[in-house]
């Protein structure tokens, strides 16, 4: 028999990649073959850093790890997933308050793609309070987060912002 070859997709704004989505993408590693990271558009959300800037950053973030692709797609995510064959969407729950939107997205997206599941990924607790918006808030009123995005996103919202170092 043909050994199952899991693929995922782990879809969001990225604005930009910070370490808590690095360590979701490394925790499912532990259990699927190949991770598409999937810039997607969010309609309610304005981005900081283009496409090409946030695909750049991924990169960077999970070193030219080769069971990760990284892409940007726009339309439907489920779609996106079927598109390449996948059958997992990858989503991180950090607190109680992320559930309630994850859990209508999770049914919506099944009532559209009855067969590809999602899967919710829990954290590191060190880095539960880290979201893409307080990152760039803390960097635009020159806050440190060096601790929590890769060294070449920190120096780039320092200079998105007009901080010189
Ligand atoms: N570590 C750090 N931050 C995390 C995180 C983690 N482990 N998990 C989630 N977040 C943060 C993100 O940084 C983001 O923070 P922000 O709002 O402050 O920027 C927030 O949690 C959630 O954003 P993200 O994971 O990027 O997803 P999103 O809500 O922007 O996007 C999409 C959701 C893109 C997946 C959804 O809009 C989508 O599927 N779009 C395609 C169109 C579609 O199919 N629509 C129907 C969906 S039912």
């Amino acid at each position: 028999m043909r050994p199952v070859t899991r693929k995922a997709v782990y879809a969001g704004s990225f604005d930009p990649i910070t370490l808590g989505h690095r360590d979701v993408i490394l925790r499912s590693l532990r259990f699927v073959d190949r991770l598409i990271v999937a810039i997607a558009v969010n309609v309610a959300k304005e981005p900081l850093f283009s496409v090409e800037e946030r695909l750049e950053f991924i990169r960077l973030s999970v070193e030219g790890d080769p069971r990760v692709e990284v892409r940007f797609f726009e339309g439907l995510l489920v779609d996106f997933v079927r598109q390449n064959e996948a059958n997992l969407i990858i989503r991180g729950i950090r607190a109680v308050s992320d559930f309630e939107y994850e859990f209508q997205m999770a049914l919506m997206n099944r009532y559209l793609a009855e067969n590809i599941e999602t899967v919710f990924m829990v954290p590191s607790v060190e880095t539960t309070y880290i979201s893409s918006s307080l990152v760039r808030q803390v960097a635009r009123f020159r806050g440190d987060v060096s601790g929590l995005v890769h060294p070449r996103v920190a120096r780039e919202l320092a200079r998105k912002y007009g901080v010189s170092e």
